[in-house]
């Protein structure tokens, strides 16, 4: 059953060019959540994941930047906030987006979408696009040391991670003046609180003034977004090779990348965030700090630690992957990224462990997959209880599920001890499953 529901969900929130991540709390498409969708989608419906992403990369801007989000015209104002009334971007395709960026992980999504139906045209389309989308943070965003930096929490992905605690603290919130839209659908305590919302809104209110050109107060190096930049330059390489060009530039990058991570924002057991104008480390117990794993050309001494580290403070042999280490001040089970798992960044480090320790990668794989069956495909889940939070029916879990899946079988995701025809989890191969429920 949890494939045919997987694959409801994402059919059910699939727009005709693209998915939405969850019907009422994000409406329109997002930017890192169709990567991860057009991995999931890959599984079972290949066209689906090319026109996933190439209807985000049809709304990219002219300095290569991909918007985080692309709204859907015939989606209400009111339906989210801040909508496109609030970005003002107007491109000049029609096309209405907001103007900051997500971790770009749409390489990657591009070269498994190929893996599961090979298409060297798909590729070749894609691949400028891909390219210009590192290009614009290379000439935006890149620090004489070679790190990218973001300058909104949004832009990390992980919008309220204690990470960014200490960054936040600079910024004097906005006056009020809107309405969230996220309450009427998901409860006060699984998100972020109003002040954080003041200052998200202040920061980008700053960020349009200035043409989204200028970092406001916030200005950090995340390395999330900076291992999902290198790994995009190793996988370009990929790219590159099949459509007949020259692969080196992209791994010299991915190396000189990998290279600056180490050096910067490596503090011996965990990668941290780096704040830009002073320099300083943001000390914290983020998952994002174990997600540069997904390097290839990462040191085994600092993959090493990094798994120590996994095991240790984040449960790798017990827990979904938590965004927050359970441990540290400011855990918190519930809250969006304090603490919750969230199965995207579960198959970052999953994707991490595959070739370095193939049995945590299926170890992490069938905890995520307790925490679906438990609770369903909601958008992030307790890490110790499993219970679910935030939306449900929500894309990027039922998409990254599929994936884990086809990788392992499921039969060897079952958990212990159930007995053929006692499992909820039943079924054949995924790629049967698309048919049977678009039927
Ligand atoms: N993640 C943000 C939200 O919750 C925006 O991308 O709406």
């Amino acid at each position: 059953m949890i494939l045919r529901d997987a694959v409801r969900v994402l059919a059910s929130n699939w727009d005709g060019s693209y998915t939405v991540p969850s019907r009422r709390l994000y409406p329109h498409q997002w930017s890192w959540d169709s990567a991860f969708i057009a991995i999931g989608n890959a599984r079972w419906s290949p066209r689906r994941a090319r026109a996933e992403l190439l209807t985000l990369f049809g709304a990219q801007w002219a300095d290569g930047r991909v918007p985080h989000i692309v709204f859907n015209p015939a989606v209400p104002e009111g339906a989210y906030f801040p909508g496109p009334e609030f970005w003002r971007t107007g491109a000049p395709s029609g096309v209405r987006t907001s103007g900051i960026v997500q971790p770009p992980v749409h390489a990657l999504a591009a070269w498994k979408v190929h893996l599961s139906e090979p298409d060297p045209a798909f590729l070749r389309r894609i691949y400028p696009r891909l390219v210009a989308q590192q290009e614009f943070l290379r000439s935006a965003r890149r620090s004489p040391e070679g790190l990218i930096s973001i300058v909104h929490p949004w832009e990390s992905g992980m919008d309220n991670s204690p990470a960014w605690d200490l960054p936040l603290a600079a910024v004097r919130p906005g006056p009020l003046g809107f309405v969230r839209r996220d309450l009427d659908s998901v409860s006060a305590e699984e998100r972020p609180t109003d002040r954080d919302y003041h200052q998200y809104v202040e920061l980008a209110r700053a960020y349009r003034e200035s043409g989204y050109r200028e970092p406001g107060a916030f200005q950090v190096e995340c390395p999330l977004f900076n291992a999902a930049y290198g790994v995009a330059e190793s996988t370009l390489a990929r790219i590159a090779k099949v459509c007949g060009l020259d692969p080196e530039p992209h791994e010299r990058e991915a190396a000189a990348l990998t290279r600056a991570m180490v050096t910067h924002l490596f503090d011996g057991r965990l990668f941290q965030a780096r704040d830009v104008p002073s320099g300083a480390l943001l000390r914290s117990s983020s998952a994002a700090g174990l997600t540069p794993l997904m390097l290839p050309g990462l040191p085994p001494e600092v993959a090493e630690a990094l798994i120590g580290t996994a095991l240790d403070r984040f449960g790798l042999k017990e827990l979904p992957l938590p965004s927050y280490a359970p441990d540290a001040p400011g855990f918190d089970a519930a809250r969006y990224w304090r603490g919750p798992s969230w199965v995207n960044v579960s198959w970052l480090v999953w994707q991490g462990l595959r070739e370095r320790r193939p049995d945590l990668a299926r170890t992490l794989a069938e905890s995520v997959m307790r925490a679906v069956s438990r609770s369903g495909f909601r958008e992030y889940f307790d890490p110790r209880t499993l219970r679910g939070h935030g939306c449900r029916d929500f894309s990027w879990s039922a998409a990254l599920v599929l994936d884990l899946v086809a990788e392992h079988g499921l039969n060897a995701l079952k958990p212990p001890g159930r007995q053929a025809g006692q499992e909820q989890w039943s079924v054949g191969k995924v790629d049967d499953i698309g048919d049977h429920v678009l039927a």
